[in-house]
């Protein structure tokens, strides 16, 4: 069984088990494309991690392979001591590892308490549902507001609140967000971006987060990597790249 995500200890702090990921020499093969080449990055235990990289790059096909819904040509992928390459993708989820994928896709006939509740499939055993139901409320009040309207009539913002919070009910390790801010107005997008930095801040779980707007990015993420078509091109901290004038360039618009 693996650890939990956080446990109280007797003072009351809470002590993070988030994981680490080694991502060592991967590579993708789509047919004769290759989507990835020869990736390698190590996200800390607790890290805030980004993918930034234009339309195309490979940021989405990391993410698939690294929650086996991709399988890689080449290379490891390990959370924490566990290898992931292997590993079918409806086995993932048990292994602490949450995938928000591209777009909202909540279930849109169903209440958000249920959606939530489904989110809890694979959640570990020593963790009470009740009370990460209760945490990822306190984190959305407005999904607490709507816990029993459909996810379908919810707004774009509001699902994908509800798509993160469905993730967070399975206690992970590792989040993964792929692009949580496209398609959203700009005030939901900062709302989103805050609420990000809240669940690093209290949950102390390990994020790896995909975005194409990286000046947003650069507001939460402690490190990144740049992808340029299926290649890293770049891994440094926040200010590395906020340093960097090939990034400003390429990246930034400036
Ligand atoms: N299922 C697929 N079949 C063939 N090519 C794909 C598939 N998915 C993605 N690709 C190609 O792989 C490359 C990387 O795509 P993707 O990982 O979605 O990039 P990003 O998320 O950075 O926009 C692109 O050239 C894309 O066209
Ligand atoms: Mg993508």
């Amino acid at each position: 069984m693996r650890a939990p995500w956080r446990t109280r200890t007797a003072d009351g702090e809470r002590a993070s088990t988030a994981a680490s990921l080694r991502v060592q020499n991967l590579s993708v093969d789509y047919g004769n494309i290759r989507a990835l080449v020869d990736v390698s990055f190590e996200l800390r235990p607790g890290e805030f991690m980004g993918v930034l990289g234009a339309n195309g790059a490979g940021k989405s096909t990391l993410l698939k392979s690294i929650s086996g819904l991709v399988r890689p040509a080449a290379g490891s992928i390990r959370l924490g001591d566990g290898e992931l390459v292997g590993i079918p993708a409806h086995r993932i989820p048990a292994t602490g590892l949450a995938h928000v994928p591209e777009r909202r896709r909540v279930f849109p006939s169903l209440s958000v308490q249920d959606n939530l509740a489904l989110g809890a499939y694979a959640t570990p055993p020593d963790r009470s549902r009740a009370e990460l139901l209760d945490e990822v409320l306190t984190l959305f009040p407005r999904l607490k507001e709507r816990a029993t309207q459909l996810a379908g009539s919810l707004s774009g913002g509001e699902q994908q609140m509800l798509a993160v919070g469905r993730a967070l009910m399975l206690a992970p390790r590792l989040l993964m967000l792929d692009e949580p801010s496209l398609g959203l107005a700009p005030v939901i997008v900062e709302e989103m971006f805050d609420r990000l930095a809240a669940i690093h801040r209290e949950l102390g779980v390990s994020i790896l987060l995909i975005e194409q707007n990286a000046t947003q990015a650069l507001e939460v993420i402690e490190r990144a990597i740049v992808l340029t078509t299926g290649e890293v091109t770049f891994t440094g901290t926040r200010e590395e790249l906020g340093d960097s004038e090939y990034l400003k360039r390429a990246y930034l618009g400036l």
